[in-house]
């Protein structure tokens, strides 16, 4: 079965499967027009091959949302949806910076891989015979070399390696990552530095903070503002107790580090009725409790002891780490009032964003509505405990 699998792989990698997957790239593959080209090409090639070119193709073309590559590379539906994306495995790489040989523990089709094995030697383990093989050719598409071990990572040999990397398999998509919810468990994956020193976790973006060891670093990576992984880094390689990256597309990575917040809430930052300024900062931010951290870099003041909104009355520096609002209105919660409000304001389409308050942020979105020319984000939160709203437009 399994000599099966990869002998459809090498049969796909070799000059037919090639010739049809050139063939299949960049045409359009949706609906009917699928049909008519699985059709036509099963007149002269055998329909399994066919179908495992168009699978792949089909992969391909969704992997551009994480490669630069991906035309290239070589997926699995469950490896491609695990896999890390490349600006992100590239940034997380660049904490092994100088030490030359690593292991990559549960190395799937490669994400990671490709971007620790950039001038280094790498070892790839994994239980699945299909990954490592594209594992393999996904790091030479990259431009590296992988070489590849097939067990179980709680048997795989690190013995002359600098450092370990580890994206456990996860159990459960949703809700708070805690210990257990992978395979191999988190608490598996923090005691590899019993045998390297240098190791990395890949988590989930909702794992509990405090699943991190004490001297562990627990980073939130966003693109943009789309909060995506969070790495836990041993001791060897944290610089602090939390980090949140938000990268550009590009790559370029901006850092904020620190202690979290406590969970009392009890900053020391001031707390201010909103002024004429609001930051809403990334989520990588307030998912590493780094609010605090972010109101002293920008000289602002939270406008609540647990509300992750920060304000200013004077404009507050540019920062990668949040949205800055300029306030037109605020004031408590009054929904009934909204609608004039945004009336004489001369607002129609409005955002709403919702942080301590409950409400159906649809549903209002919707009744909000208006016919004005300009665009607004409101804002449903709490101040000093108080239902709070506000009128904001970007500046
Ligand atoms: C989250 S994926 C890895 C994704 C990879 N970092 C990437 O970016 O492409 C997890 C991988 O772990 C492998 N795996 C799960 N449990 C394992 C174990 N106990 N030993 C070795 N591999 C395992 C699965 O086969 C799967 O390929």
């Amino acid at each position: 079965m399994e000599h099966d699998e990869t002998a459809r792989l090498e049969r796909l990698a070799g000059p037919e499967g090639t010739a049809l997957l050139d063939r299949l790239a960049g045409t359009d593959r949706s609906g009917a027009a699928a049909l008519r080209i699985g059709t036509a090409l099963r007149r002269a090639h055998d329909a399994g091959l066919v179908a495992d070119a168009m699978a792949l193709a089909e992969l391909r073309d969704r992997a551009t949302a994480k490669f630069t590559r991906a035309g290239s590379m070589w997926f699995t539906r469950a490896g491609l949806e695990q896999a890390s994306s490349e600006v992100i495995a590239r940034h997380r790489a660049a904490r092994y910076a100088g030490l030359g040989r690593l292991v990559d523990l549960c190395c799937g089709i490669g994400g990671d891989a490709l971007a620790l094995a950039a001038g280094r030697e790498v070892t790839g383990v994994d239980t699945d015979p299909v990954h490592l093989w594209m594992a393999r050719r996904n790091v030479a598409v990259h431009g590296g070399a992988l070489r590849t071990v097939r067990c179980d990572v709680r048997e795989a040999d690190l013995s002359g390696a600098d450092g370990a990397f580890v994206d456990p398999a996860r159990r459960s998509s949703g809700g708070r990552m805690r210990s257990g919810d992978s395979e191999p468990p988190l608490e598996w994956c923090v005691g590899l530095t019993t045998r390297t020193d240098a190791v990395g976790v890949k988590a989930a973006p909702g794992i509990d903070h405090t699943v991190a060891p004490p001297g562990w670093e627990l980073e939130f990576i966003a693109l943009g503002r789309d909060l995506k992984e969070a790495a836990l880094w041993s001791p060897a390689l944290a610089c602090s107790r939390s980090r949140a990256s938000v990268l550009d597309a590009d790559g370029t990575a901006h850092v904020l580090t620190g202690e979290p917040d406590p969970e009392d809430g009890d900053t020391g930052v001031p707390v201010v009725e909103p002024g004429r300024w609001l930051l809403d900062p990334n989520p990588a931010v307030t998912r590493a409790g780094l609010v605090t951290a972010l109101a002293d870099r920008t000289g602002t003041s939270r406008i609540d002891r647990r509300i992750a909104f920060l304000t200013a009355e004077d404009e507050p520096p540019g920062t990668p780490f949040a949205r800055t609002l300029r306030v037109l209105d605020s004031r408590p919660w009054d929904q009934k009032r909204l609608p004039r409000l945004l009336r004489e304001l001369g607002i129609g389409a409005v955002d709403v964003r919702r942080r301590g308050l409950a409400g159906d942020v649809d549903a209002l979105t919707r009744k909000l509505r208006g016919r004005g020319p300009r665009r607004a984000t409101v804002v449903m939160t709490r101040v000093e405990d108080r239902p709070w709203g506000l009128v904001c437009v970007d500046p």
